[in-house]
């Protein structure tokens, strides 16, 4: 089934450092979306970011002017869930909590259309468990956004037990639709990308509890001899540790690698509020909250 982005209407729920990369991709393929948060702060923080972004990827000669203001205009902030209502498609990016994500979907299910498709970006959580809580376990699908959204364009895609075949070529087509390269992975925590980063992460937070070095040392050392383009530390302030904690227990709690296991500094770090970028500081310390890139 064909997807015709341009009579689709779309929600994204959750306006954090996901969902405010997600709804980027969505406005910019000309999508109408409406972005949607219980926090009032993490609304409006996300238009400002948002409208920042799109000024700085025009200034870096990497948008036309005509095209941000036509993915401006596609943007809608709402506080009442009931905004969502008309939307075709919903990308759920709340936090990474299973009872949470019940709550959020069963709302949804009882103010959306039967068609309304459900789509999870949870990162650990099984897409099956969503589901069940969602009142439609037919049309939820997983689809795993990299970090930053606004840049990446992999995104991981899965189906729960029941997801049928209909929701399964809406979703795909609808990635296809706002020019992400969706890829298939069965329904496993971490999927395939954070099956390597949690515990790599890990590591290098410990590296750094051990004495081994500083988090600029270990950075320097992976991209100079691995190529990579962020550090680990850098990476992980720009996740969040909050979220690198809670996919830490997750992923811990499904495989007992003990690399998964959050280490003991990152929970002191998350429970002093050093979240990385989103809280000003972690392993670096931010003088500004601007979403990551142009
Ligand atoms: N940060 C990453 O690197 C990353 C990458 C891929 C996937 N994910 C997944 O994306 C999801 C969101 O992660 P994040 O890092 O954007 O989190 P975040 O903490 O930055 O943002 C979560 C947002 O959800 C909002 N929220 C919470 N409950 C809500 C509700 N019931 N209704 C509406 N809004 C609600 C919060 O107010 C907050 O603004 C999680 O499932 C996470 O595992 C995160």
């Amino acid at each position: 089934m064909q997807v015709d982005g341009s009579r689709l209407t779309a929600g994204v729920a959750g306006a954090g450092t996901m969902g405010t990369g997600i709804a980027i991709t969505i406005a910019r393929a000309g999508i109408p979306v409406t972005l949607f948060d219980v926090g009032a702060d993490a609304l409006a923080r996300a238009r400002r970011q948002i409208l920042e972004f799109f000024d700085s990827s025009v200034a870096r000669g990497k948008l036309a002017q005509e095209d941000a203001d036509r993915a401006a205009a596609a943007l809608r902030f709402e506080a009442d869930l009931d905004a969502l209502s008309s939307s075709d498609v919903i990308v759920e990016a709340i936090f990474e909590h299973l009872p949470t994500k019940h709550e959020l979907l069963s709302s949804l299910d009882r103010v959306c259309s039967p068609d309304t498709l459900f789509m999870t970006n949870a990162s650990t959580l099984s897409i099956a468990e969503i589901a069940a809580g969602s009142g439609r376990p037919d049309r939820v699908v997983g689809a795993h956004y990299c970090l930053p959204a606004q840049l990446m364009k992999l995104v991981e895609m899965s189906r729960g037990l029941l997801t049928s075949d209909e929701s399964w070529q809406r979703a795909w087509q609808f990635q296809l639709a706002t020019g992400q390269k969706p890829i298939e992975t069965r329904d496993h925590p971490g999927f395939i990308l954070n099956h390597f980063c949690i515990p790599y992460h890990n590591d290098a937070i410990r590296m750094i509890d051990a004495g081994v070095a500083e988090a600029a040392s270990i950075d320097r050392a992976m991209k100079a001899a691995m190529g990579f383009a962020m550090g680990p530390l850098e990476l992980i302030d720009l996740i969040g540790l909050d979220t690198q904690l809670r996919a830490s227990e997750a992923l811990f709690s499904v495989t007992n690698d003990p690399r998964a296991a959050p280490p003991p500094l990152l929970r002191r770090m998350a429970a002093a509020g050093l979240l990385g970028r989103k809280s000003g500081r972690g392993f670096y310390v931010y003088g500004s909250d601007a979403v990551y890139g142009a």
